[in-house]
């Protein structure tokens, strides 16, 4: 039973259960009251992909039959009609956000549908939740039975599927009926927060993805506060030096990126959300066959929820790394890489042969254990099957034994080997890093040759970097392992010298 206004709604004798408006959302709380909604769904213009007010005027022609003096409030739509109009989308979808914030209970929630693939409309959309008070809680993807019209015109790198976000309006509201934040406050925040979002994501981050969590950080407090995006900004500019240092990165259309000044403390707590990324990518296409980007990023929003948003051009880059496309919209692991991945065994056997002769008892990495080379277990080339080694504690031991070859006697680690041809090298030198760096242990990573380019850029990322000469990795080729194993392959056994002239 439709109602003709809020208050017949609320009005329990009648019997009305059901309000329609077709207002203009910046008017929301003209016609429903503060804090009296339970829920609001709301699906509002993704940025400009499409003109719906343009595109009505046909059966506005109608409307104006009925009604003359009906004319389409273009000016009243929430869109971005030339490049230019960005800033005015953003400020009336914040306007439309506040509404919303207005009329929904304290500590109710707000889901808002979502699909672009503009990063920065993206940010606009989180950052409107927050300027308008909300708490950005989670970010869910949802596939569709169909696909867009969007996912149809770019089917390689557009995510065809929408996104749910979730806000919530917190229980003490910021209000300046509430407690202000102080100017000391407000830059401990925003320095705090910085910090633990590169923490969280361990590499160089742009100001762009700083930024929501820092807006998600202050708002949870509950506290009232004046600052703007500039503020932060400003706040951050002048800690240059002192808490962080800009790394300018190729390309730079995000700006620069924020790195910790004093990076030590975090160095391999965590892997660079890239190389993880990365690894998720690589995984999916060696799992599928065939696999749409959608998919990619259906995976990828699983494993890095909140915080963590994934930058859709970043994840294209990757894909056209590691596959081709094969005319139908999906992505297919390039046949070269797919070869690879077979060496990667080849390698492993070769290294444990070397080993052998030279005289050092062999491991071999408890994931690899299980993989074949030559119809071999490649487990059948560990000396002993567990591996122990005195002055570890057993959750060190689990990730050195997680290294793709050891090279050990009885008193210490001689050598340590990671094949690698993706860029999941970080991982491995952070397996290695629980083998202090007094330990004069060799430390050698194993790449094909035509990878050399990937090192090279890898040494760019402040982690690798760091980790790479803190312990003093070397690199060799898949080729130069091959050429010498062939060399000594009739040896019974060879001097461990003869290793070093291995290069
Ligand atoms: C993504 S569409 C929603 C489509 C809807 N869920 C459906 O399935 O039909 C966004 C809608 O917001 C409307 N819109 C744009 N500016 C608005 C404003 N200021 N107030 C209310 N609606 C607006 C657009 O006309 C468009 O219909």
């Amino acid at each position: 039973k439709i109602a003709k206004n809020f208050q017949e709604l609320a009005d329990n004798k009648k019997d009305k259960n059901l309000l329609i408006l077709t207002i203009d959302a910046l008017d929301l709380s003209k016609n429903i009251p503060e804090n009296s909604i339970d829920y609001v769904l709301t699906d509002p213009p993704y940025g400009g992909l499409i003109q719906y007010f343009s595109l009505s005027s046909l059966w506005a022609i109608w409307l104006k039959h009925n009604n003359p003096k009906f004319e389409i409030p273009y000016q009243d739509e929430i869109t971005i009609e030339h490049k230019k109009d960005f800033e005015r989308y953003h400020n009336l979808l914040t306007k439309a956000l506040r509404e919303i914030y207005k009329v929904l209970k304290p500590g109710h929630y707000l889901t808002l549908t979502f699909h672009n693939r503009e990063i920065n409309v993206w940010n606009s959309v989180i950052k409107a939740g927050a300027y308008s008070g909300f708490i950005f809680e989670k970010i869910l993807y949802q596939p569709n039975k169909r696909a867009s019209e969007a996912g149809v015109a770019l089917p390689y790198g557009s995510a065809i599927s929408d996104y749910y976000l979730r806000f919530k309006k917190p229980e003490k509201t910021g209000t300046s009926d509430h407690q202000k934040m102080g100017k000391d406050e407000y830059e401990r925040i925003v320095i705090k927060a910085t910090k633990d979002i590169i923490v969280l994501r361990g590499e160089p981050t742009e100001m762009t993805f700083i930024l929501n969590g820092i807006y998600t950080e202050l708002f949870s407090t509950g506290k009232f506060f004046e600052g703007s995006h500039e503020d932060i900004v400003n706040i951050l500019k002048e800690n240059i030096g002192k808490e962080f240092v800009h790394i300018e990165s190729k390309g730079g259309r995000l700006g620069p990126k924020w790195w910790l000044k004093n990076p030590e403390d975090m160095l391999f707590k965590r892997v660079p959300l890239s190389d993880r990324v990365e690894k998720v990518v690589i995984d999916m296409l060696r799992g599928n066959i065939k696999v749409t980007f959608d998919e990619v990023l259906q995976q990828l929003f699983i494993n890095f929820p909140n915080g963590l948003t994934p930058d859709t051009k970043g994840v294209i880059e990757v894909l056209k790394e590691y596959a081709t496309t094969t005319g139908d919209g999906r992505w297919r692991y390039k046949p070269e890489v797919g070869s690879r991945d077979s060496e990667h065994s080849e390698m492993i056997y070769y290294l444990s042969e070397i080993g052998r002769k030279a005289g050092y008892k062999v491991w071999i990495g408890s994931k690899e254990q299980g993989d074949t080379f030559r119809n071999e277990k490649l487990s059948k080339y560990c000396t002993v099957p567990n591996l122990k080694l005195s002055g570890f504690s057993a959750e060190e031991i689990r990730r050195i034994a997680m290294i793709d070859v050891l090279w050990y006697d009885k008193s210490s680690i001689k050598y340590v080997f990671e094949i690698e041809n993706s860029t999941s090298i970080t991982s491995a030198i952070e397996r290695a890093s629980h083998i202090p760096e007094e330990y004069d242990t060799k430390r050698l990573i194993v790449i094909p040759e035509e990878r050399q380019k990937m090192l090279e850029r890898k040494m760019n990322e402040p982690m690798f970097k760091e980790g790479y000469n803190k312990y003093k990795w070397q690199t060799i080729h898949y080729d130069a392992l091959e050429d010498f194993y062939n060399l000594h392959k009739n040896d019974k056994a060879f001097n461990q010298n003869d290793f070093k002239n291995l290069k």
